[in-house]
C-alpha cells in the first residue's frame, strides 16, 4: 500500500479529495428523473440518444454510484398525431404501431446500455385511468375553460385538424411546411390559424371553418407565479432551485415565451386515438398529446414502485425529491411551462428542479432527418457495431449538443474512437497490465512511498479526478465531465511513456514498481470516474485490475493494494476501419428499396444544354431488317427517317430477330458520324434502353409520332 493516506498533505498527493466531495445538507433525499417519452412512430437515433437519453443515463449512473436514492423513468409516447399518421401513411393501425415501435424502440435503448430504471407506455389501461383522473381533478378545480370556437375541419377526411394534421406557411419564417403546432424551422410554436395558406396533411385539402367545443388551458393566468418560478427560483415565495443551475438557452425560451404573452392553449382534441375524454357527452374527444404524456411519469412511477415493492408519491410529492426533466430543446415550453402549470393547478405536486435540455445534435453538415433517412439508427448502430455500444457512448458524450447545436459525422467517430479509445486509453491500460505481468508477475507490486514530482502531480490528479468529474456531471457538463475523466488517462499514458518502465527496470526494480504501482491506481480510478460513460469498458478495467468493485466513494487514492493479482485484460477497443465508415455513410440518405431506387451505374459527368442541343434525335421506322453475316450480335436495319431511307448497324441481334423490328418506331441519333462496322456503314443509332434484367428496350415514341418528328 502507498504509505500516504488520505488527508495527508505531506506529498501523498491524495490530500486534495474531500474538498471535492459535498456536504450531505446540499443533496436531495432522492431525486426523481425522467427522460422524454419518445413517440412510439418511427425508430431511434443518435440525436435522441445525445439529447434526452445518454445524458440521463450519465446522470443516473453517477448518482447510483455515489449511493443516492434516484428512480429514472421513460416510456412511450403513443398518441398524438405523430402515431395516427405514420399509422396511415403505412396502411395500418395505430395500434399496431405503437406495438412495433414500443419493442423496437425499447431494444435500442438497451443495446446501448441505456438503462432506465422503467420503461412504461401511455396507451396502457392504467395510464390512461390516471391521465383520466388527472383531467377531471384539473375540471374540479376550475383549471380550464370550455368554449366553442371554429377550428379547421378537412371536408374530404370529415375530421378536424390540429397539430400535424394541418400545415402552411410559417408566419414567422416563411417556411412552406409548418405544421399547426410547430414550425421546425424556426421552431416557434403555432396554431393552426396562424398558418398562411393552410392544408390539411391528411388530403390535401384546403380546411373548412367548423364550431366545436374544446377545454382550454388558460396559461396568461399563471404568467406572474411562472416569472418567479423560471427567473428568481422562486415557488409560493420560498426558494426552490437555484436559477442559475439551469441552462441558458432553457431560461431563454422560456422568457421570450413569458414576454410575448401564453395564449390559452387547447387541451382536447376531436379526434379517435387518445386518451379518451371522461366527461359525458364528450365522445370523440381524446386530450391533447402534451396533456397526456408528461402524465405517462407519473404513471411510469406508479408502476416502477409496484414492481418494486416501493412507493411512488415521494418522488413526486415530497419536498426532498428533485424531479429533473431530460429532453431536447424542442420539448422546451411542454416541460417548463405547460407541464408545470398542469401540476400546480392539481396541486400536491413537485415542479421540475431542472429541466437540463438539450439542443440538436445534426449528422455530417446536415439536420437528421428520418423521412429523408438523414439518421444513425440507435438499433442498425448495435447491428453493425456488436459489443460496442461504449464506442457511441463515447463519442456522443464528447460532442453532446450541451449549450448548442452539436455534429456527428462518421469521420469524427472513427478518429476519436481510433485515437483516443484506442491509442490512448485501450494502450494505456494494455501496457500497465502487461508490463505488471512481465516485471511482477501479473500482481500488484508494492510501491515504496518515495514519490517524485511527477509521481506527486499525477497522485493529486487521482484524487481531484473524481470530484470534478462528479461535479460537473452534477451541473449537466457532460462533456467536460468526460474530459477530465480522460484527463486522468491521458496524464498516466504519457506518464508512463516518459517514466520508461521497460528501461528503468534494467536498474531500478523498486523504481519499476512505484511507477507501476501508480499506473495501476490510475487504471482503477479511471474506471471508476469512466464508468457512467464505458459501462463496459470500465467492468473490463475492473476485471483486469483483478477487482469486480470499484465502488465510486474509494475514488481519488489508492484502489489496488500491493500482491493483487491481475485479471485477464481482453482487447478494450478493435479500431473503427476505413470501410466500416463508407459503409456507414453508404446507408444514410434515402432508402432505395422504399424508394424502388435502383443499384445502377453512376451517372455520367455534366454535360452542357449545348452539347444535348448539338445531337439531332429523330422519330423513325424500320422497315427491313437482316443479321450481319459472321456478327452474332448485329443486326442490319434500314430506317425511314421522313427524308431520307439508311442503313443502321444496332446491336440487338442477340434480343431481336428481324422479324420482330421491322415495322417499329424507334428514336434515332441521326447526325451521329457514319462508321462502318463489319463492313457496313452505319448511318445512325438506334436508342434503347438497357433493363435490369440485363435486357434491351426500344425507346419508342408515343403513338402518333411519325418518322422525320424532331425529338428536342
Ligand atoms: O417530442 C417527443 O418526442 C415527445 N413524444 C416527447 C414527450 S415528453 C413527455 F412529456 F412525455
Ligand atoms: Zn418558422
Amino acid at each position: 500500500m502507498f504509505r500516504g493516506k488520505f488527508g495527508d498533505s505531506q506529498g501523498t498527493g491524495y490530500g486534495r479529495h474531500r474538498i471535492y466531495l459535498r456536504g450531505m445538507s446540499e443533496q436531495p433525499k432522492r431525486t426523481l428523473v425522467t427522460s422524454a417519452l419518445p413517440y412510439a412512430n418511427g425508430p431511434i437515433h443518435i440525436g435522441h440518444i445525445a439529447g434526452a437519453y445518454l445524458p440521463a443515463d450519465l446522470y443516473v449512473r453517477y448518482l447510483r454510484a455515489r449511493g443516492r436514492d434516484v428512480v429514472w423513468v421513460c416510456g412511450s409516447d403513443e398518441h398524438g398525431a405523430a402515431i395516427t399518421l405514420r399509422a396511415r401513411k403505412e396502411g395500418t393501425t395505430p395500434r399496431a404501431i405503437v406495438d412495433r415501435y414500443h419493442e423496437e424502440m425499447q431494444e435500442a435503448f438497451t443495446g446501448l446500455d441505456i438503462a432506465f430504471d422503467h420503461y412504461d407506455r401511455t396507451s396502457s389501461k392504467e395510464h390512461h385511468a390516471f391521465a383520466q383522473q388527472f383531467f377531471l381533478d384539473l375540471l374540479e378545480k376550475g383549471a380550464f375553460t370550455e368554449e366553442t370556437r371554429q377550428q379547421f375541419f378537412d371536408p374530404v377526411e370529415q375530421q378536424f385538424l390540429a397539430d400535424r394534421y394541418i400545415q402552411g406557411t410559417c408566419p414567422k419564417c416563411d417556411h412552406d411546411k409548418a405544421y399547426g403546432d410547430q414550425c421546425e424551422k424556426c421552431g416557434s410554436a403555432l396554431s393552426p390559424d396562424e398558418l398562411i395558406n393552410p392544408v390539411s396533411t391528411l388530403s390535401g385539402a384546403t380546411p373548412e371553418m367548423r364550431e366545436t367545443t374544446l377545454w382550454y388551458l388558460p396559461m396568461d393566468r399563471h404568467e406572474d407565479w411562472l416569472r418567479s418560478y423560471l427567473e428568481q427560483g422562486e415557488l409560493d415565495g420560498s426558494a426552490h432551485h437555484d436559477p442559475k443551475a439551469w441552462k441558458s438557452h432553457v431560461i431563454g425560451q422560456c422568457k421570450s415565451w413569458l414576454d410575448g404573452g401564453l395564449q390559452s392553449r387547447a387541451m382536447t382534441r376531436d379526434l379517435d386515438w387518445g386518451v379518451p375524454v371522461p366527461v359525458e357527452g364528450a365522445e370523440g374527444k381524446v386530450l391533447y398529446v402534451w396533456l397526456d404524456a408528461p402524465l405517462g411519469y407519473i404513471t411510469a412511477t406508479k408502476n416502477w414502485a409496484e414492481r418494486n415493492g416501493a412507493d411512488w408519491e415521494p418522488y413526486w410529492k415530497d419536498a426532498d425529491t428533485q424531479l429533473v426533466h431530460f429532453i431536447g430543446k424542442d420539448n422546451i415550453v411542454f416541460h417548463c411551462i405547460i407541464f408545470p402549470i398542469l401540476l400546480k393547478e392539481r396541486g400536491g405536486y413537485l415542479l421540475p428542479h431542472n429541466v437540463p435540455a438539450n439542443e440538436f445534435m445534426n449528422l455530417e453538415g446536415d439536420k437528421i432527418s428520418t423521412s429523408r433517412n438523414w439518421a444513425v439508427w440507435a438499433k442498425e448502430y448495435v447491428d453493425d457495431f456488436p459489443g460496442r455500444s461504449d464506442e457511441m457512448r463515447y463519442v456522443l458524450a464528447s460532442i453532446m449538443p450541451e449549450q448548442k447545436d452539436a455534429e456527428f459525422t462518421w469521420e469524427d467517430f472513427q478518429s476519436r474512437v481510433n485515437n483516443e479509445l484506442a491509442d490512448v486509453l485501450g494502450n494505456f491500460v494494455n501496457r500497465v497490465v502487461v508490463l505488471t505481468s512481465k516485471y511482477f508477475g501479473g500482481k500488484v507490486p508494492a510501491a515504496s512511498g518515495e514519490w517524485t514530482e511527477t509521481d506527486v502531480a499525477l497522485r493529486d490528479l487521482i484524487a481531484a479526478t473524481p470530484g470534478q468529474v462528479g461535479d460537473a456531471i452534477e451541473k449537466f457538463r457532460f462533456r467536460d465531465a468526460l474530459q477530465h475523466a480522460m484527463g486522468l488517462v491521458r496524464a498516466g499514458n504519457k506518464y508512463l511513456t516518459e517514466e520508461e518502465p521497460w528501461k528503468v527496470v534494467k536498474q531500478d526494480e523498486q523504481r519499476t514498481a512505484d511507477i507501476l504501482n501508480l499506473t495501476l491506481q490510475v487504471t482503477a480510478n479511471a474506471a471508476i470516474v469512466l464508468a457512467p460513460f464505458l459501462p463496459r469498458t470500465s467492468a473490463r478495467m475492473a476485471e483486469a485490475m483483478g477487482t469486480a468493485e470499484l465502488p465510486w466513494d474509494a475514488a481519488g487514492g489508492d484502489l489496488v493494494p500491493a500482491g493483487q493479482p491481475l485479471g485477464a485484460l481482453p482487447i478494450l477497443f478493435e479500431k473503427v476501419t476505413d470501410e466500416q465508415v463508407e459503409a456507414q455513410r453508404a446507408k444514410m440518405g434515402p432508402d432505395a428499396e422504399a424508394l424502388g431506387l435502383r443499384d445502377v451505374e453512376p451517372e455520367k459527368p455534366q454535360t452542357t444544354f449545348d452539347d444535348f442541343q448539338a445531337m439531332d434525335l429523330r422519330v423513325a421506322e424500320v422497315v427491313a431488317a437482316e443479321k450481319v453475316k459472321g456478327a452474332d450480335k448485329l443486326l442490319q436495319l434500314t430506317v425511314r427517317t421522313g427524308y431520307d431511307e439508311r442503313t443502321v448497324v444496332s446491336g440487338i441481334a442477340e434480343h431481336f430477330s428481324p422479324e420482330d423490328v421491322v415495322g417499329r418506331k424507334v428514336t434515332l441519333l441521326a447526325n451521329l458520324a457514319p462508321r462502318k462496322i463489319r463492313g457496313v456503314v452505319s448511318q445512325g443509332m438506334v436508342l434503347m434502353a438497357s433493363t435490369e434484367d440485363g435486357g434491351l428496350r426500344f425507346v419508342t415514341p408515343e403513338e402518333g409520332a411519325e418518322p422525320g418528328d424532331i425529338i428536342r
